[in-house]
């Protein structure tokens, strides 16, 4: 997310990027009334089925890179084309419940909760009968920019809008399908399924049934309203979905009590970002402390089936979890990688105690392994100066995890693993983004967006793993793990630092080879090793200062072995470009903008919806998915 507490807590907001005009029309992709979008007026039809593979030999890279762009449209390579499906406000598909978007924000919450939600994030591609050509797609909704939300933005504040920004928040499923040249979301589907703020969690693994996660509304403390701020996500080979829930703190206000030590480790504030304890008595941390600790999860969903119930996977720690992304051992456990997106948090593996089960005895794959996130063993990254690390297990009455200490049993070590991570003495790293994990070599790297407060006064200053002072930049770490994924121990670097080499500050020029970026956050590898780069730099950022020459949110592509960075697309104004999905062919990739038009102040009442941008309907800004083919049919990026 752009719009971290971390980063709006210090951003000095000020003057809107300006909107240019593009020079090259045969790369713009623009708005042609409705949701449906071509690129260039020269692109021929897609013919369906004529998907032709990468030639042998041929270069990993295949397209001709674009050049930055400051427009309110996206850019893609020439023989590529564009759409966009599924904005904020769709009607997902849910049989006889289908309330059409509408451009004044007047839907109810009601409305809203059987609609896409705002500011799409994390996606994966489910295909149906293993196509390419038909699926689901799930996909995470991370926060509510109420301004636009609500038809009069936030000049009055109520229950109903609190219930409205709730719904907007989530996860949606839908059915999508390609007919001919185009994707379209197929509605009605019985597959169509909205998880907002308010939907019943069941809770997993040692924090279930825990002191700390009873409230007076769920004495046992093992269903929890809800998921929010879910932002990056993982697909599980069982064929489950994995959302991390990121900023929960924000949604809570403690008003004038004093917080505990632990509170504050947390970041809990007087007042919610979201202001939904004013409405909402669920949010208010003083009457209701242990609802806080229900959030901060990484969730697991069923795609497949619409009747599963979903669940928080406490075995994988709490964290303002950016995500969580899964690794296969050789005799075929489970392990999860996932980052805490907050300046100097940390970066964790989990490894199940059992193997991944096959499906069998009625019971699909998602089905079989539906407890196997629920015991195993948590570790937290160390990255010592000499390019070694170690992982540190987060295991109750091991090494300072004790009673002692104020960790009574396993589920207060996972429910307070920011503690148990700083008693551990585990590396604080800049902002832990995205992970991508190269099962074949054993290779995990993960997106360090940034962190503007590395060496500032009272700040933890450099260190190896995190060299940059005020790292506006971010780079991409990577490690090797010394044996199979469960080890304890790696060997790791730094892939690639982001920049301009034009900066005049050292700490700023990065050493990307090709075409230059900042704030790398989103992160994928696809099935032919191409790395997928998406940047996430913040309004306030963009086309100025050190960021002048790296234009609005882009993604590019990197041949690992080349280490060339080539631009594959430039998003809308004050957009970021999030989450990435391919269809089993590699001949379709869905793409996330969010937060298209994002103020400058962040959800301030903007003067006029579509103020900053009008993408991609000509009006109102919506986050959406967009569908990226090739001309011919061909792999994306080949
Ligand atoms: Fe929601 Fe860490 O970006
Ligand atoms: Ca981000
Ligand atoms: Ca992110």
């Amino acid at each position: 997310m752009a719009k971290d507490f971390d980063a709006m807590e210090d951003s000095n907001r000020s003057a809107n990027p300006s909107i240019h005009d593009i020079s090259d029309p045969a790369r713009r992709v623009w708005l042609q009334g409705g949701l449906v979008v071509l690129a260039g007026a020269a692109l021929g039809p897609l013919v369906a089925g004529c998907a032709t593979g990468p030639k042998v030999g041929a270069p990993l890279l295949g397209f001709k890179g674009v050049p930055v762009s400051t427009a309110d449209g996206i850019t893609v390579p020439e023989g590529y084309v564009a759409s966009v499906i599924a904005a904020w406000g769709e009607p997902i598909g849910v049989p006889g419940n289908m309330p059409a978007w509408r451009e004044d924000a007047s839907a109810s919450a009601a409305d809203q909760a059987v609609q896409m939600g705002m500011h799409h994030d994390g996606i994966h591609f489910y295909p149906l009968t293993g196509s390419s050509t038909r699926g689901l797609l799930a996909m995470n909704h991370e926060y509510s920019d109420d301004g636009l939300l609500h038809a009069d933005g936030m000049k009055t504040w109520s229950a109903e809008k609190v219930k409205k920004a709730q719904a907007a928040h989530g996860v949606a499923v839908i059915e999508v399908e390609r007919r001919g040249d185009a994707w379209a979301m197929v509605r009605p589907s019985p597959y169509a399924r909205r998880f907002t703020a308010s939907t019943p969690f069941a809770i997993g693994g040692p924090a279930a049934g825990h002191a700390l996660m009873k409230t007076a509304a769920d004495p046992a403390g093992r269903t929890a309203l809800g998921t929010f701020n879910n932002c990056a996500s993982g697909q599980t080979p069982w064929g489950t979905y994995l959302s991390g829930e990121e900023n929960f703190s924000g949604y809570f206000g403690l008003g004038d009590a004093k917080p505990s030590p632990h509170q504050q480790r947390w970041g809990l504030r007087k007042t919610g970002f979201y202001r939904w304890e004013e409405h909402d008595e669920r949010f208010d941390a003083a009457r209701h402390p242990n609802e806080f600790n229900r959030f901060g999860w990484v969730v697991e969903i069923d795609p497949m089936d619409p009747a599963s119930t979903p669940v928080k996977r406490t075995a994988l720690g709490r964290a303002a979890h950016e995500g969580a992304w899964v690794a296969v051992t050789k005799d075929g456990r489970a392990v999860v990688y996932s980052g805490e997106d907050a300046r100097f948090e940390y970066i964790y593996k989990f490894v199940s105690r059992d193997r991944i089960a096959p499906a069998g005895n009625g019971l699909t794959r998602a089905q079989a392994n539906r407890e196997l996130l629920d015991h195993g063993t948590l570790y937290v990254a160390r990255f010592d100066a000499d390019g070694s690390g170690r992982w540190l297990p987060l295991v109750h009455d091991t090494g300072p995890l004790t009673a002692a200490n104020g960790f009574n049993d396993a589920g207060e070590v996972v429910i307070k693993a920011r503690q148990a991570s700083d008693a551990l003495g585990a590396t604080k790293m800049d902002r832990p983004e995205w992970l991508a994990i190269d099962q074949k070599t054993r290779e995990v790297y993960c997106t360090l967006t940034n962190n503007t407060s590395r060496g500032a006064k009272d700040q933890p200053g450099t260190d190896a793993a995190n060299p940059r002072a005020n790292n506006t930049m971010g780079e991409i770490i990577r490690w090797k793990e010394e044996g199979d994924f469960d080890a304890t121990a790696m060997r790791w670097d730094h892939l690639v630092f982001a920049g301009d080499p034009a900066n005049e500050r050292a700490d700023a020029k990065g050493n990307v080879r090709g075409d230059i970026f900042g704030c790398p956050d989103g992160l994928t590898l696809d099935a032919r090793g191409v790395m997928w780069i998406q940047t996430d730099a913040h309004a306030t950022q963009m086309n100025k200062g050190e960021f002048a020459r790296i234009g609005n949110n882009q993604m590019l592509a990197m041949d690992r072995a080349s280490g060339e960075v080539r631009r594959f697309l430039t998003g809308p104004v004050n957009c970021e470009i999030t989450g990435v999905a391919l269809t089993p062919d590699g001949t379709t990739m869905f793409i996330n903008v969010q937060h298209p038009g994002e103020t400058p102040s962040d959800r301030s009442d903007p003067a006029e919806p579509g103020k900053f941008s009008k993408w991609p309907t000509g009006g109102r800004p919506r986050s959406a998915t967009v569908v990226i083919r090739r001309v011919d049919g061909g792999v994306i990026g080949a």
